[in-house]
């Protein structure tokens, strides 16, 4: 994801730098994104707002390097808790992982960008049946609702806020079924859109 979204805002204008377990790679998406690597702190105090994009299963480890170097900052989180065996939430009930980077963070998280595959966001837009691909998010700091919202945009997705936090849950669920499909075979393209009456032509 981060391959795929860190190239997307590059060519939006946007200054990047990104920390990862493999120092390697981390080097190499610098290079391509032409922004620089470091360490999970040194990022975390570069940036105006972070994508935190990692396997639920590395994401204590994670959150235990970027320490407290996010407090207050505004995070997208677009990571999905879910097990591949079942495509079952792996958090405790009602609680989601937006909420628990937040409280590991004491950052400003925004669940976004959770719902489709990695190859969606290199289209250039992402259409559907002659749509915009609809993103929703969630958050409860308005200042980093109204960033995410941006990066979105930057990203050709029609932004769709659906509240706060409590709705990360929510998003992470939908996401178990969109795994589910595609783990069974469904085309690496496969999203669910916002479809209105509006814009389809219906034979009443
Ligand atoms: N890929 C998608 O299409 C997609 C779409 C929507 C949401 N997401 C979500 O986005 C997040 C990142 O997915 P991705 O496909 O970009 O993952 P990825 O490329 O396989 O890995 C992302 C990062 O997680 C690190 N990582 C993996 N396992 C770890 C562990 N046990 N301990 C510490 N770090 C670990 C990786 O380190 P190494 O490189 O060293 O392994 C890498 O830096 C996930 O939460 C996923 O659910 C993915």
């Amino acid at each position: 994801m981060a391959d795929v979204l860190g190239t997307r805002w590059a060519a939006a204008g946007h200054e990047l730098m990104v920390a990862g377990r493999t120092a390697d790679k981390a080097d190499a998406l610098a290079r391509k994104w032409g922004g620089r690597a470091g360490s999970f702190r040194e990022v975390a105090e570069f940036g105006d707002i972070a994508l935190i994009a990692v396997l639920y299963q590395g994401m204590s480890a994670t959150l235990a390097e970027i320490g407290d170097g996010l407090r207050g900052k505004p995070i997208v989180d677009c990571n999905n808790p879910v097990e591949i065996e079942h495509f079952t939430l792996v958090t405790e009930p009602g609680r989601s992982m937006a909420q628990q980077i937040e409280s590991a963070t004491g950052g400003h998280v925004v669940k976004a960008l959770n719902l489709c595959m990695a190859h969606v966001w290199r289209m250039e837009p992402p259409m559907f049946d002659n749509r915009l691909l609809a993103v929703p998010y969630c958050g409860d700091d308005p200042r980093a609702l109204d960033m995410t919202r941006q990066l979105i945009a930057d990203l050709g997705g029609e932004p769709l806020p659906i509240g706060d936090l409590r709705h990360a849950h929510h998003l992470e669920a939908m996401a178990a079924i969109v795994i589910s499909l595609l783990y069974g075979g469904r085309d690496p393209y496969t999203v669910f859109n916002l479809v209105d009456r509006a814009t389809v032509s219906v034979d009443a």
